[in-house]
């Protein structure tokens, strides 16, 4: 039973390591608020966490020469999960590959095993309005992207030659059957704890990856006799995300497929900047950060929306440390605080009252109690 005074089980609790990455643009400024809820948690719950602060992105790439430095590798490999905020900004924009933050993004999910990237894109009741779709056509609308994230063309073999028609490049998209199994069955598992469909997305119609991919899914699916199977090809799944968004529960795709629908069913809800995502490996050590990027356009002005990367604690506490109550905690009281009709720029509809980002930290941490 845990105790009801969070003193005596401070003494008790284990100490969990978090690798903090907060990376560039708006980064900083939204994990800032993001440890301010951790540490209310702690106050609430005796938890303890120990923070350990990397670089990465391109703020490595300037003070390390590395978007990726092994100090923040190790960082991120003793934790016990990982908070990254977002990474990358025109500065870095026409940097040679090594030299880019999206490279060292794709090297922290391959050196850390993060095969699977699971994207909730959850229309939240009282910002419905703020999507480009119609309210009648989001109505309902709940799904999770569960992406494949270290294989596929992405690390496929890359190369340029001589041919023909001039210089030529080419990208590999390599899959085997023990990557598709894995992320596949993700899929069926996360189905299983929700509304048990599953839309496996692939391109069977002329890529062999997808072919293999398909028949693999066909071949396990009878473990899951309970989830309803749809195979439905990528171009569709694009159309049908517009047109029937709310009939899906979860979409299991290879790595690019993943990437693209991922946005695309993000932008559906309006609210990007309230989507958190989870990137996991095998085990309960996982990678937590929003959905959006960067916006260096925004970054320094105290304007950006923190709760995507509040929300990612609250993800990281159910799928990483168990912490159920208090990821309910959280999600509560960003509820609360977002019907009081409090908003940050990017989600209000009369911006002169728009808050800033402290205030929104600030709000939220006022409003969890247990
Ligand atoms: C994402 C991003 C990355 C990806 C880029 C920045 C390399 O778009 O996390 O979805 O394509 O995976
Ligand atoms: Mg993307």
């Amino acid at each position: 039973m845990e105790p009801k005074s969070g003193v005596n089980f401070k003494i008790m609790a284990e100490v969990k390591k978090i690798a903090v990455i907060a990376g560039d643009g708006i980064g900083p400024e939204v994990v800032g608020e993001a440890i301010k809820v951790l540490k209310k948690t702690e106050e609430l719950f005796g938890y303890k966490f120990e923070l350990e602060h990397g670089l990465f992105g391109g703020i490595a790439i300037d003070e390390k020469g590395t978007p990726l430095p092994q100090e923040t590798l190790d960082i991120c490999q003793r934790a016990d999960a990982v908070l990254l905020g977002a990474v990358g900004g025109p500065k870095w924009d026409n940097n040679s590959k090594e030299l880019r933050p999206e490279t060292g993004l794709l090297g922290i999910r391959k050196a850390l095993g993060l095969f699977s990237n699971i994207r909730p894109a959850v229309v939240f009741d009282c910002l419905k309005d703020a999507s480009t779709l119609k309210p009648e056509v989001l109505e309902g609308t709940d799904l999770i992207v569960v992406r494949e994230l270290t294989g596929g063309i992405y690390f496929g073999e890359k190369f340029r030659r001589e041919g023909a028609g001039g210089q030529e490049a080419v990208d590999t998209c390599v899959y085997n059957v023990q990557e598709i199994e894995r992320i596949v069955r993700q899929g069926f598992e996360i189905a299983q704890k929700r509304r048990k469909k599953l839309a496996s997305v692939d391109k069977a119609n002329v890529l062999e990856t997808s072919r293999l991919w398909r028949e693999t899914v066909n071949k396990i699916a009878p473990e899951y006799p309970d989830v309803e199977l749809e195979h439905v090809l990528v171009d569709n799944c694009a159309m049908q995300l517009l047109r029937r968004p709310s009939s899906f529960d979860v979409i299991v795709t290879e790595n690019m497929f993943g990437d693209i629908l991922s946005d695309e069913a993000a932008m559906l809800t309006g609210s990007i900047g309230m989507l958190s995502s989870a990137s996991l490996g095998e085990g309960s050590f996982g990678l937590y950060e929003p959905v959006h990027g960067s916006a260096p356009d925004i970054a320094g002005q105290g304007i950006s929306n923190p709760i995507a990367t509040i929300l990612s604690v609250a993800l990281m506490f159910q799928l990483t440390f168990g912490y159920a109550e208090a990821a309910e905690v959280i999600e509560r009281a960003v509820k609360q605080v977002l019907d009081a009709g409090h908003r940050t720029g990017d989600i209000a509809v009369d911006k002169s009252q728009a808050i800033g980002t402290t205030a929104m930290g600030d709000l939220i941490v006022a409003a969890m109690v247990r």
